[in-house]
């Protein structure tokens, strides 16, 4: 609905919010894999966002083409295609914000691990690119494995000594975005009102919708709860078997991407109030790396919100979940320091 209201800001600029369109600061956003089932409709949503004002789009091929055809949109942005690692830097340079859905997604039998081998590589040699090139933007990483991919970039990071934990974002709206679909679908109310906090990581029973926080409120009995939370957490997987081999989730991660990082735009740009679900550093649980409600703001993450009061359905799936993550924040540190 964010995303809507920056479409709405776009039609009208002087109407919304009070400001006239001059007053909009100069936000540069790059996307990294923007030659991908994810990268295109995601530079397209990203052209539409009147919050940008510069986007790039690198990929190792076919982004001279993206960038022509999204160029010729007549939205604010001006828009370069960038290809290969020549010219990572020019792509990368001045960025406030990096998206990256770079790597190979899941095809019918495939866990999110077992992506591991070839994307932990990509998102290593990307970042090591941005703490060269854009040391200071905000990185939205929704490169899979989430639980490991993040872990990778923030050591990456640390080696660098570019490290700001207030600037590294897994993204994990595409859960979110489920959870209040199915959620709407199942208590029989307008989707546009539900709201819906996922807590833990993004894979399987990492990703823990907290239902019993769900608004509006409705009384739904334990069954389905737990069939709404069970399809919430293998939403990925409906959609990759659907495709049957020709890839995972991509236009509604192209819409849960654009969605999120028009909330750290708006964040930086002052504006208050803006929360989403995200996996960042924290000190929620024991695990250095959590996925919950975050404050955004001009410095990236202004405050990292608690879990709140869970159900004991919750609270269970809450310790179910610790070990698994556990292990994949570990990989991903152990990965970054060994290659
Ligand atoms: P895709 O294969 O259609 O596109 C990936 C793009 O990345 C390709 O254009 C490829 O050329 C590019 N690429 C590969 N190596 C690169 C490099 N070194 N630098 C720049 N670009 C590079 O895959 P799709 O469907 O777009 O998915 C991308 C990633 O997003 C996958 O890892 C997938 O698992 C993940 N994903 C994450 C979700 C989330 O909720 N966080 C949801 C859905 C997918």
């Amino acid at each position: 609905s964010s995303l809507l209201r920056s479409v709405k800001t776009l039609a009208k600029p002087t109407a919304a919010r009070g400001f006239s369109s001059e007053s909009v600061p100069d936000r540069k956003v790059a996307v990294l894999g923007a030659a991908g089932g994810i990268g295109q409709p995601l530079a397209l949503l990203m052209k539409l966002n009147p919050l940008v004002s510069r986007l790039t789009l690198y990929d190792i091929a076919n982004t001279p083409g993206v960038a022509a055809d999204v160029s010729h949109i007549n939205t604010r942005s001006e828009v370069a295609g960038f290809v290969g690692d020549d010219q990572l830097g020019q792509a990368l340079e001045g960025s406030d914000v990096v998206i990256i859905p770079a790597g190979v997604p899941r095809k019918p039998g495939m866990t999110r691990d077992d992506l591991f081998n070839i994307n932990a590589g990509i998102v290593k040699s990307l970042c090591t690119a941005i703490a060269k090139y854009c040391p200071n933007a905000i990185v939205n990483m929704i490169s899979n494995p989430v639980n490991s991919t993040v872990p990778i970039a923030a050591e990456v990071f640390k080696k660098a000594g570019t490290y700001n934990e207030k600037k590294l974002f897994g993204v994990t709206t595409l859960d979110v975005v489920r959870a209040k679909t199915f959620y709407a679908g199942k208590a029989n109310v307008n989707v546009a009102e539900v709201n819906v906090p996922v807590v833990g990581g993004h894979a399987g029973i990492t990703i823990l919708p907290l239902f019993s926080q769900a608004t509006p409120k409705a009384n739904l009995g334990d069954e389905d709860i737990k069939a709404l939370t069970k399809r919430t957490q293998d939403g990925g997987t409906e959609v990759v078997e659907a495709k049957a081999g020709k890839g995972s989730a991509t236009l509604s991660m192209a819409y849960a991407g654009a969605l999120f990082a028009d909330a750290c735009l708006k964040g930086l740009n002052g504006v208050p109030d803006v929360v989403e679900c995200s996996f960042v550093q924290s000190t929620v649980t024991e695990l250095p790396f959590f996925a919950s409600k975050v404050r955004l703001g001009q410095n990236g993450v202004e405050e990292v919100l608690g879990l709140g009061p869970l159900s004991d359905f919750e609270q269970e799936g809450l310790e179910k979940l610790k070990p698994e993550l556990k292990a994949s924040i570990e990989k991903g540190i152990k990965f970054a320091n060994e290659n």
